[in-house]
This record gives structure tokens, sequence and C-alpha cells, in this order.
């Protein structure tokens, strides 16, 4: 199962970067979103991909909802996170795809395709990093003590309320941290917290799928993630720390 994501994350990594700077279909845009054709064709070979080699298991994706099968396994798929980014050419966007079992997250893989980096995460063996060279790295969460030494990654939803909320956060998290960073895919952030980049990272308003392949990767790698509060189905107030700036960080973002 574990081949099978890699796979096809990296056949929907390889589309997005032969199509990267070229001019891209627009499906919708909202007041702070964007969805793209890419997001539509990446998912279909994800879908498809998942659907040969398991036709029997579930498939919840950002672009196509809650497939209707009943199955211990449920696939959770972001074809393209950093949508963004990718329609603006900044190169940093991935796909991520991760499956749970009984509800448990059992693995993550998480695929930058502008850098080659892949990111992979099974439950109980730990995490890793393989790079545009072949050479894997296990994942380890950074050491950092406290948020002043900390950078801080955050993300910003699609709706105006939460963008609101967000915002507002953001002067009292500025004050405490060495440096914050908003760098537009979530999925990426969580990867960095679990390779040290970064130290932690929260968003308002985030969706599993953004999440679901990363946290498994942060906690693989000794960190700790948080749903805040359920704000609506699949959708939480959240937070991921290399666990030891988890209860520093907590009061500052909870309300
Ligand atoms: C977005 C990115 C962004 C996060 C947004 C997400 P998408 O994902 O993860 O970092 O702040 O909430 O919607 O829409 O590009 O897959």
């Amino acid at each position: 199962m574990l081949g099978c994501a890699i796979e096809l994350a990296q056949q929907a990594g390889k589309l997005l970067a032969d199509n990267f700077g070229k001019e891209l279909k627009v499906d919708k845009k909202s007041r702070h979103d964007i969805k793209l054709e890419m997001d539509r064709r990446c998912d279909e070979i994800i879908i498809k991909g998942i659907g040969k080699h398991f036709p029997s298991h579930a498939i919840l994706s950002e672009e196509a909802g809650a497939s209707a099968a009943d199955s211990p396994y449920e696939w959770i798929v972001d074809p393209l996170d950093g949508t963004v980014n990718y329609s603006r050419a900044i190169p940093h966007f991935c796909t991520s795809i991760a499956l749970r079992k009984e509800g448990r997250m059992v693995l993550g893989v998480v695929y930058d395709p502008m850098r080659s980096e892949l990111f992979t995460a099974e439950h109980g063996k730990g995490a890793s990093v393989t790079d545009a060279r072949g050479s894997s790295t296990r994942l380890a969460v950074s050491a950092a003590r406290e948020l002043r030494d900390s950078v801080l990654s955050c993300g910003f939803t699609k709706d105006v309320e939460t963008v609101k909320r967000g915002a507002e956060a953001l002067p009292v998290l500025a004050g405490r941290v060495r440096k914050m960073r908003i760098t537009g895919s979530a999925a990426l952030d969580l990867a960095y917290v679990a390779c040290g980049r970064f130290d932690a990272y929260f968003q308002y308003g985030i969706h599993l799928w953004d999440v679901a392949a990363s946290s498994l990767m942060v906690e693989e790698a000794g960190g700790k993630c948080e749903v805040l509060r359920e704000l609506k189905p699949y959708c939480y107030d959240y937070m991921a720390s290399n666990g030891a700036v988890q209860d520093e960080l907590r009061p500052l973002i909870t309300k």
C-alpha cells in the first residue's frame, strides 16, 4: 500500500512539474481560493490508481469528496496542496496521500515535485525523507524547547471569518517566536515540522486532506498533533509541533 501511494504521488507530481509555470485552466475562483483543472487531473490519477489496486477501499479526496464504499480502509487524498502557489508559479506545493484503517492513520506520503523530496511515514515504523539523489534520512523533530527559539508556520483557510481569526492571532505570535512563516502548503509545512525545519504549525479551519498524511509524519518523528476544535466535518482548528513547544503555543491560539 505504501508503494502504491508513493507511485501515485509521484505520477501526479510529474504531471504538476511538467505543467509548472504554463498557462493553467481555472475551474473556479472564490474570495480566498482557487481551483484548477490540474487539481482534478491529479485527483483522477490517484483515485483511478487506488481503485485499480484496492477496489474495495473507501476514498476521501479534496476534489471528489467521500466515496460510498464501506471498508475499514480509507484513503485521504489532496492531489495538489498549495494550489494558489502552483497557480502563481511559486515552486512550493505537493501531493499528499494518507491511508487510515479503522479510523487510525497507518501511512502517509507527501511528494514535493519541485525538489523531488519524498516524505513517508508508517504507523509505528517512523518517518523518512528521500531527496533528489535518492538518499534517505529518518525524520526527527527539532530540539527547540521554547517558542522564543522557534520558527512557527501558519496557514489561512478559504472562509472570510476564519481568515479574520487567523489574522488576529498573528501579532501576538509574531512577538513570541523567532520567526513566522506562511508558505501556502499545510502538508509541506507539517512535513517540515517532522524534519525539524519548522518547530510548529497552526491553522484555524484546516481540512483533513491537507494534514492527514503529514500529521502521521510529525507523530512518527516524535512530535505532537492536536485538533483544538472541530468546526464542521473534516475541518478543524489544528496545531502541531515538536512536542516541546506544544503547551506554550496552545493557549496563544485557543479561542
Ligand atoms: C491549502 C493549503 C494552505 C492552507 C489552506 C489549504 P489547497 O490547500 O494547504 O496552506 O492554508 O487552508 O486550503 O486548497 O491548496 O489544497
